[in-house]
């Protein structure tokens, strides 16, 4: 029998994050992430065997802490209306238990698509508890992730601050647009488990172009959050940059472009002798501007052509304020809500998400039949 809120150890190893969480249902009751930032930044990238050593050495670590912080906020919260078998459990909190994996009703892990060294870690750890504690486990995309990341909610089972998620069974369909370091997505949802990619990038996704042109402007890695940082105080006007994919390619994205043309404007403002603070600022802040452009024009373009209640917004580059609030402009002129993960640590990687979506999957069966089958797949796609 599938509980109604089951609560799952989640595990999350696609790239160069190393996450567990536990989540009961919907409902989040802790996220741990450690951050490979720092091994990787004087590569300018993830590399991979770099990766999946970091993941080797950390995951187990992860996974305790996990499970110690969703004891404290489980007792925090015993309180909460919460499904009858979830407080018999936590019951025994109260006098000073901890949760352990024997606890939990599920064991999820994301399968792809990402590094194939870094995603194998992930799922042996996987394999290993599910066998050890006899629990079924559920494979997850990591772009599903990112997806049903909205639907998240806290441990007291509140959701995004900024918008009512409709009901699992309503709402729908939805537009997904997934921007992250490897992908860049626009996804017709019509229904949970149930989605058609309606376009996608061509070539660099819209993080990776960040990452690069961050790289150009000498910011370092990754990109995103510091071109977001300097633009703030450029003119986004003083550079007339091309927008990446306007008026072609019907919903697909294409980055490669961009990144040379702010490569060419960066050779002509240093031979110009004009590379300075200034310059810098405005140029990032024009690239922020036609990237923001590009991604609501191929989103217009898509709510246009399909009847659809409402948009999801995941991966890293959502943590850019810029463009959310570009696309929520936009949005509006179209009626339509945006809806965001409520807690900004949900919009780059994470193993929230995978207990997320995890939850939904239990809900419809959808278990790992034989454990030692399951393999990595890098290239996962989402239909
Ligand atoms: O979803 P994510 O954590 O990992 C992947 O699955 O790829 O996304 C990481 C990407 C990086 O390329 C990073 O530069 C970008 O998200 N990113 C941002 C910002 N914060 C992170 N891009 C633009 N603005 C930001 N503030
Ligand atoms: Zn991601």
């Amino acid at each position: 029998m599938i509980r109604e809120n089951p609560v799952i150890l989640a595990m999350e190893t696609s790239l160069d994050e190393t996450c567990a969480a536990v989540t009961v249902g919907r409902r989040v009751l802790s996220n741990v992430v450690s951050s490979q930032v720092e091994l990787h930044r004087k590569y300018g990238g993830v590399v991979p065997i770099v990766a999946k050593r970091a993941h080797e050495e950390r995951i187990n670590a992860v996974l305790s802490e996990s499970i110690k912080r969703a004891t404290i906020a489980a007792k925090r919260n015993l309180s909460v209306e919460i499904e009858q078998h979830v407080l018999s459990k936590f019951n025994r909190l109260r006098d000073g238990g901890k949760l352990d994996v024997e606890d939990m009703d599920s064991i999820a892990v994301t399968y792809g698509p990402g590094q194939a060294l870094a995603l194998e870690v992930g799922i042996d750890k996987a394999k290993e508890l599910s066998k050890k504690y006899d629990k079924p486990l559920i494979a997850v995309d990591h772009m599903e992730g990112h997806l049903l990341a909205p639907f998240a909610q806290n441990s007291r089972g509140r959701g995004s601050a900024f918008v009512e998620i409709p009901e699992c069974n309503g709402g729908f369909p939805l537009i997904g647009l997934l921007i992250s370091g490897g992908h860049t997505q626009l996804v017709l949802v019509k229904g949970i488990g149930d989605y058609k990619i309606l376009g996608e990038t061509l070539d660099d996704a819209a993080g990776e172009a960040f990452d690069k042109v961050g790289r150009m402007l000498g910011l370092g890695y990754p990109g995103g959050p510091v071109v977001e940082e300097i633009a703030k105080n450029g003119d986004e006007d003083a550079f007339n940059l091309p927008v990446p994919m306007e008026g072609k390619g019907k919903l697909n994205f294409s980055y490669s472009g961009i990144k040379t043309a702010v490569l060419y404007k960066t050779r002509e403002l240093k031979k110009k002798n004009s590379w300075n603070r200034e310059t810098i600022q405005n140029l990032a802040a024009s690239f922020q501007r036609v990237m923001a452009q590009s991604l609501t024009i191929k989103l217009e373009a898509a709510v246009k052509e399909y009847n659809v209640n409402g948009v999801l917004l995941g991966g890293g580059v959502i943590s850019n304020i810029y463009i959310r609030r570009k696309i929520r402009q936009n949005m509006r002129e179209y009626g339509l809500k945006v809806y965001i993960p409520y807690d900004d640590r949900m919009f780059t990687d994470n193993a929230a998400m995978i207990g997320i979506s995890a939850y939904f999957k239990a809900r419809r069966n959808e278990f790992v039949k034989n454990v030692d089958s399951l393999d990595r797949n890098p290239n996962a796609k989402l239909d």
